[in-house]
């Protein structure tokens, strides 16, 4: 397995180019089953979970075709499918569920595995089920594996109330809505950058769908989806991991592509911990104001709120900030993982269930060290660039799933950074 080996204690500077974001294109790329037509997307992501999503989507019967060393993935879901979803594929990755309403919506049926728990929560997929089933869908759960049926073949359009904002389940019941009968309203949906990125391309495909961004989403369904050629948006998980990089080491780095819709709530607690940021013409310009961070109380929260995907990051920070800081997980159960590693890094954390106090230490020291999640492998990249020594993350293979080419991309800048590739 590899591994990264970061040592700490070199400023940044230049620019680094973000890529497209993952957990938009792994909701976009279950769209082709929606259409016969070819459905391309530019600017995809390179990553190990983009290949994941292809091969459950070849499994299914879908042709896929990845263009210029992988940024262009062309799509296309034509004649016959098939309709099991197999837990050998869906287990590795959970945004392999994405598929359950657009199966159901093509074809009136599909058994979709359970995609399991993860190292960060049990993560149900109660109001994706409840929601197919108010549109007309009977689900049954036989062998660990969802067993679906839309009454009369065809899915029906309902008023769903979502007792949570759940992502996963606004993407898979506003696909499956597009090809129902009637209209279907979605209300306290998820208001998620990637959310707006699906519908924009399922309205290029064909869809008429209104309110995406806003906690009511209504879609008309419509006979059959066409074809499209559609980007996808910048990813602001990648793009707030990069803008923390010079707040540990100092310089000034502009993040390309980046825009600050994207990432308002993150920005306004970098305000507040002494952190600059600018719009330019090409992205966001990023600096800290003094030596040192400050300290800031943050929650996670569904957008526009502060990201969970960008906890572990901002926990890095805070463990070299000055002062006391509270930051308290709202969205997923088991999520800070990486506190034990950044303890064994020189931090002063203590967690209480949802919360987590971490006091500021001046510095960090390398070590040996592994994560259990993506979000949590990268936290541990950027506490190493402000430690002293020489910090080893192992377990890469979490970090390769969200991030491409993280030691290329920070090395550009002047980081000492390198992937010691195992067996
Ligand atoms: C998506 C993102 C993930 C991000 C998360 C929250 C993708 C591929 N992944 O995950 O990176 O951290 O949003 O912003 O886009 N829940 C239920 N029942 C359900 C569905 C969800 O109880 O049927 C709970 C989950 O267990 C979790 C919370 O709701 O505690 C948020 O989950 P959700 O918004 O659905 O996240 P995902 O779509 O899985």
């Amino acid at each position: 397995m590899d591994s990264i080996v970061v040592k700490g204690g070199r400023e940044l500077n230049g620019q680094i180019h973000i890529a497209g974001a993952k957990n938009a294109a792994l909701a976009l790329m279950p769209a082709t089953l929606l259409s016969e037509e070819p459905l391309t997307l530019t600017n995809a992501p390179r990553l190990s979970d983009m290949k994941t999503m292809a091969e459950l989507l070849r499994s299914l019967g879908a042709e896929i075709t990845a263009l210029q060393d992988g940024k262009v993935q062309v799509m296309s879901t034509h004649g016959a499918i098939n309709t099991t979803a197999d837990y050998d594929i869906v287990r590795k990755m959970r945004a392999s569920n994405l598929v359950l309403g657009p199966l159901l919506a093509r074809e009136g049926h599909a058994i979709v595995s359970l995609p399991g728990g993860c190292a960060i929560g049990a993560r149900p997929m109660d109001i994706h089920t409840d929601g197919l089933e108010k549109m007309g869908a009977s689900i049954e759960l036989k062998d660990g594996y969802l067993h679906a049926k839309a009454a009369g073949g065809k899915l029906k359009g309902a008023v769903i109330d979502f007792p949570f904002a759940s992502v996963g389940a606004t993407e898979n019941l506003m696909m499956a809505a597009t090809l129902a009968k009637g209209t279907t309203v979605i209300n306290n949906a998820a208001r998620e950058p990637e959310i707006v990125d699906l519908a924009t391309c399922l309205r290029a495909m064909g869809a008429q769908i209104e309110g995406d961004g806003t906690s009511r989403i209504e879609i008309q369904g419509v006979d059959r989806l066409g074809g499209a050629t559609h980007p996808v948006v910048t990813d602001r998980i990648e793009l707030g991991t990069y803008m923390l990089a010079p707040v540990f080491t100092g310089g000034e780095i502009e993040c390309i592509g980046g825009r600050m819709h994207l990432v308002e709530s993150f920005v306004e607690k970098l305000d507040a911990a002494g952190v600059d940021v600018t719009e330019t013409k090409l992205g966001l310009k990023v600096k800290r104001r003094g030596d040192r961070p400050r300290a800031v109380d943050v929650t996670t929260e569904p957008f526009p709120g502060f990201p969970t995907d960008l906890q572990a990051q901002m926990m890095a920070m805070l463990c070299i900030a000055d002062g006391k800081s509270v930051l308290t997980e709202t969205i997923f159960e088991n999520r800070f993982m990486h506190a034990p590693e950044l303890i064994r890094m020189g931090a002063d954390i203590e967690v209480h269930g949802n919360t987590a106090t971490v006091t500021g230490v001046d510095k960090m020291k390398g070590a040996p060290v592994m994560a259990t999640d993506l979000r949590a492998s990268v936290s541990l990249i950027l506490a190493g660039l402000a430690s002293e020594g020489e910090t080893i993350v192992n377990r890469v293979y979490h970090l390769d799933r969200g991030y491409e080419h993280v030691e290329e991309k920070l090395g550009a800048v002047g980081a000492q950074i390198e992937r010691i590739t195992g067996k």
